[in-house]
C-alpha cells in the first residue's frame, strides 16, 4: 500500500471511506455522496473509539499523515478553493483567522480542522462539504496543520490530549 499513515486508522478509513483509491489522487466514487455529512468522521468515531462519544474527535488522525506529496497537493487546492482570499497565503489571516498559529477558535486536530472547512463556521466561514471530495479535504486538512507546525508553535498534541472543542 503505498500510503504510510498509521496502519489501523488507515484500513479502517479505506473501507469505510473507500480510501484506497484516495492512495494514487484519485476521488473514490462514494466521497462526494459522504462529504456532505461528514461521514468519514462520524464513521471512524463509531466503529474505532470503543469507548464511547466522550471520547474527543480530537484522537482521528488524517489518513496523509507525513505524506508529502498529498502536502503539496493540499497546498495547491488551498490556493484553488481559495481559501487563500480569506485566510492569506501560508494562512497568515485576513478576512478569516490566521491558520498558521495555535490560536484555534474551533479545534486545530484533524478531525477539527477538517469539521472547519466541511462544514463551515457561523462567523463567517463557508462550508466546502458539498465542493470539495473527501480525500481532497484531508489533503487541504494536511496543509492547514503544516501551516502552524512550520510556525514553530506545535502544540497540536496538546490539543488532541485534551480533546479542546470550540471554545
Ligand atoms: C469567505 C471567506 C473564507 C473562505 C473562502 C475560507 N474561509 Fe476559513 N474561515 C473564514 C472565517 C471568517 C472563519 C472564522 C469563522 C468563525 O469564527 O466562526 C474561518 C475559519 C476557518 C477555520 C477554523 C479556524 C479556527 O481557528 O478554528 C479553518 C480551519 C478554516 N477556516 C480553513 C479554511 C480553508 C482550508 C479554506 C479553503 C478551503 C477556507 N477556510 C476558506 C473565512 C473563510
Amino acid at each position: 500500500m503505498p500510503c504510510h499513515a498509521g496502519g489501523g486508522t488507515l484500513a479502517i478509513l479505506a473501507t469505510l471511506a473507500g480510501f484506497a483509491a484516495a492512495c494514487r489522487e484519485e476521488t473514490p466514487p462514494t466521497a462526494e455522496r459522504l462529504v456532505p455529512e461528514v461521514a468519514g468522521v462520524a464513521a471512524v468515531r463509531t466503529s474505532e473509539l470503543h469507548a464511547g462519544p466522550a471520547v474527543p474527535v480530537a484522537e482521528i488522525r488524517n489518513p496523509y499523515e507525513g505524506d508529502s506529496r498529498a502536502l503539496e497537493d493540499g497546498r495547491r487546492y488551498y490556493n484553488w478553493f481559495n481559501c487563500t482570499g480569506c485566510h492569506g497565503g501560508r494562512g497568515g489571516g485576513g478576512i478569516g483567522p490566521v491558520l498558521a498559529d495555535n490560536d484555534w477558535i474551533y479545534g486545530g486536530s484533524p478531525a477539527q480542522i477538517f469539521e472547519s472547512i466541511v462544514k463551515g463556521r457561523p462567523n463567517g466561514m463557508p462550508s466546502f462539504g458539498g465542493q470539495i471530495p473527501e480525500a481532497r479535504l484531508w489533503m487541504i486538512v494536511a496543509y492547514v496543520e503544516s501551516l502552524s507546525e512550520a510556525s514553530g508553535e506545535d502544540q497540536r498534541h496538546d490539543a488532541r490530549a485534551e480533546g479542546t472543542g470550540p471554545r
